[in-house]
């Protein structure tokens, strides 16, 4: 039995952060952001909208749009690294504030791929038999942990979550196969350091910045491009596809030339790729689904279409995972 998504929902703050606010910040131009990124705007959170409250947006759209009352939630799989605290974990917060009294739930700690690590666990949880409906969520406010006086960093990262339902599939649609990995030793490249029981919070630790997220884009790029081909196309050719089969390759946004080199790997054309971090940015876990969302509602994905969702991020994570597109709200 495999696991379907039957309904998406995405939630992005209102307040809009443009590359020309960003010039008024940091010593860039509106022309780089755009030409070596992509990426022309962002949205931050603003008046208290947290990632519980993003991913609480996420959850309650979906359950109107598939009619599901929330008691009949088994399970909510929240992937973020910008949780609203260290603990309770944002998926007790959401399962509080949407009262989805029947569900447990958990944070799944995977970077730019916690959508597709928490796709994978909550497919697999239906495969087992044991779960009937599992709402997966990818919320991010990674405005909270940015230094806006790093210019290598802080143009390049938004807020926003998406999210989808999963459900036992009734045919031969939904998530067909994964391929996901991680290598813990380039982790040094895109951290942040402090917080943890490493350097728990201290007067040094803000002082030396260490609670801001710190990368070497240029280690991390090579990569990423590396790792999103590698694995779409592994995970393609065991299913006996190629890039040719795909409707849509749905890439993690972290910029626009790593998705074109990657897809480029793959032999995609443009219209099979779809690009959205012009207007949101990097959302860490919540690029992937809002792109879904996107293309669910711009009605780019059709039942039976074949679709990559591929990420790459730190830890060093990564993978892609091969869907069958089915109805879906
Ligand atoms: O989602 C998680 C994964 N993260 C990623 O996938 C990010 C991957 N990396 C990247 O997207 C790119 O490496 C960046 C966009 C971060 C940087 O682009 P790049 O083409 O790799 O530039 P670079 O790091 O090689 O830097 C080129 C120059 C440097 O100046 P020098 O040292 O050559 O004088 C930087 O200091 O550009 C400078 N620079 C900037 N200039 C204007 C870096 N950031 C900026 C900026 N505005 N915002």
């Amino acid at each position: 039995m495999r696991a379907t998504i039957t309904a998406t929902s995405r939630f992005l703050p209102e307040k809009v952060l443009t590359n020309s606010d960003l010039e008024k910040l940091v010593d860039t131009t509106s022309e780089w952001i755009l030409s070596r990124t992509g990426i022309s705007e962002r949205r931050i959170v603003e008046n208290g909208e947290v990632t519980s409250h993003m991913g609480t947006k996420v959850s309650l759209e979906l359950l109107e749009k598939t009619g599901i009352d929330p008691s009949e939630i088994d399970v909510i799989i929240v992937g973020t690294i910008t949780p609203d605290m260290i603990f309770p974990s944002t998926a007790c917060l959401i399962q509080n504030k949407i009262k989805a009294v029947n569900a447990w739930g958990f944070d799944l700690s995977a970077a730019c791929s916690g959508f597709l690590f928490a796709l994978e666990a909550g497919a697999k949880m239906i495969e087992s038999g044991a779960y009937k409906k599992i709402i997966v969520i990818g919320a991010e406010t990674m405005s909270s942990i940015l230094n806006y006086e790093d210019r290598n960093t802080c143009i390049l990262f938004g807020d926003g979550a998406g999210g989808v339902m999963l459900e036992p599939a009734k045919g031969d649609e939904g998530i067909i196969d994964s391929l996901l990995y991680s290598d813990g030793s380039g982790g040094d490249f895109l951290k942040m350091e402090a917080g943890g029981s490493l350097h728990p919070a201290s007067i040094d630790t803000v002082e030396k910045r260490m609670h801001f997220l710190q990368q070497n884009g240029r280690k991390v790029y090579k990569f990423a491009v590396k790792g999103m081909a590698e694995s779409s196309q592994a995970v393609l050719q065991r299913n006996n596809l190629s890039g040719k089969d795909l409707s849509l390759f749905i890439p993690h946004q972290a910029n626009r030339r790593i998705i074109e080199a990657s897809a480029e790997r793959l032999g995609l054309r443009q219209d099979q790729i779809l690009i959205n971090i012009d207007r949101y940015a990097n959302t860490t876990a919540g690029t992937i689904p809002i792109g879904i969302s996107d293309a669910v509602d711009s009605g780019r994905l059709k039942q039976g279409d074949y679709v990559i969702l591929t990420a790459f991020g730190a830890g060093f994570t990564w993978g892609s995972i091969l869907v069958r597109w089915g109805n879906c709200k």
